[in-house]
């Protein structure tokens, strides 16, 4: 036997450049395979946050199912800073302010308008399955509480619309609403103190895609909005489904990278080009509003919150999308601004969405309601 080992054969450089290319495809595939994880079904995830309430539901499990379609409701950066106590009679909605955005709502304006979104799903879903409602709105404490008395079932097509609701980033087609359907919307039941600006001419719409262009230039500029941005971003399915929150870049319709690529290019954007992007999505858009209260506090934002709900449950049904561009109303000057320009007088605008058809957009995710419900 001959145990002289073979003398081995000198790497040449042709041979190491296909070694190093076979080593790099190898890598990358496998990396893309780990960061993209296509084998985890985002779609599944988000349709199981949507599965059709549960009629049959009695006690405590109805209690449950009323606070899982609350949860469907828009909500800031998709943050779901909410907490809900269930009773034997009745909700109780409570601020998570570990979820607030110190940043793009110092206030906590938009996070009391997001609880105000999920207060209106809450009550659509409780009247569709045989409640009368009462409200009492927070004052001093941070609480919504929601009294529950069984009554007869009040059909409304705003209830099957709470799992089809989405915010809608795409671009639309620029087709107008018909009449019929916008009279519908105009005509809307609002909550007291809150009121409703239609934009509709080419004039008034210009001048909303100036405060648009200024509101974007202005946050895009500024390197703690983009930090606080970032941290809610999830550059992909695997981590929209670790966190179950936050803003998956599939639904903006961006492509999914690894987190360190994604950071890099949102830090390393071009203001204007960010603007160019939105203003462009609000001109394919034939019609936006504007939604305005009458003064400022928890419980005006809480019902400006129902009152977007309830709009963007009525267009849902109507097969009419949707989406928010408030980055006017975000940065105090411009809104100030805003407000004069359109006319509003005294009302503070509050909320900026475009309405019209355009493709839907992946669903976001949600966190289990059993995580959002105080312990008894
Ligand atoms: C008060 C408030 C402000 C929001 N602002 C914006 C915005 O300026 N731009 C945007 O694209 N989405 C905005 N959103 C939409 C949320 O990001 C969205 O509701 C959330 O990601 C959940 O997605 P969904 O509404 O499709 O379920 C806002 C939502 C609320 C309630």
């Amino acid at each position: 036997m001959n145990t002289s080992p073979t003398p081995r054969r000198k790497l040449n450089r042709r041979d190491f450049l296909k070694l190093a290319a076979v080593v790099g495809v190898a890598g990358a595939g496998g990396y893309l395979l780990y960061e993209y994880a296509p084998w985890l079904d985002y779609d599944q995830q988000a349709q199981l946050a949507r599965t059709p309430f549960e009629t049959g539901a009695t006690g405590p499990a109805q209690m449950r199912e009323l606070a899982r379609y609350a949860t469907l409701a828009a909500n800031g950066h998709n943050t779901q800073p909410w907490m809900f106590n269930l009773r034997e009679d009745g909700v109780d909605i409570y601020a998570d302010f570990s979820r607030r955005l110190p940043i793009v709502d110092p206030d906590d304006r938009e996070l009391w308008i997001s609880l105000g979104c999920a207060l209106e799903n809450l009550l659509v879903a409780a009247r569709a399955t045989g409640h009368t409602t009462e409200v009492t709105y927070p004052d001093a404490d941070d609480v919504i509480r929601v009294q529950l008395t069984p009554d007869a079932a009040q059909e409304s097509p705003l209830f099957a619309a709470i799992p089809q609701r989405q915010n809608t980033r795409s671009e639309y087609n620029g087709q107008a609403v018909e009449t019929a359907q916008l009279d519908q919307l105009i005509e809307l039941p609002l909550e007291p103190g809150i009121a409703l600006h239609f934009v509709t001419g080419t004039e008034d719409m210009e001048t909303v895609v100036e405060y648009v262009n200024q509101g974007t230039l202005s946050q895009y500029a500024d390197k703690a909005f983009l930090d606080e941005l970032i941290d809610w971003l999830r550059f992909n399915k695997k981590e929209a489904l670790a966190s179950l929150d936050g803003l998956f870049t599939g639904a903006t319709g961006n492509p999914e990278v690894p987190r360190w690529v994604g950071q890099m290019f949102v830090a390393g954007t071009n203001p204007q080009q960010q603007a160019d992007g939105d203003t462009a999505k609000l001109r394919s858009a034939p019609h936006a509003l504007v939604i305005a209260s009458e003064s400022e506090g928890k419980a005006s934002w809480v019902r400006t919150g129902q009152v977007y709900e309830r709009m963007a449950l009525t267009m849902t049904s109507l097969g009419i999308q949707s989406a928010f561009l408030n980055q006017p109303l975000e940065v105090p000057d411009v809104r100030s601004q805003f407000q004069s320009a359109l006319g509003l007088g005294d009302t503070l605008p509050q909320l900026l969405i475009r309405f019209g058809y355009g493709s839907p957009m992946p669903r976001s995710l949600r966190r289990p309601v059993e995580s959002v419900v105080i312990p008894a």
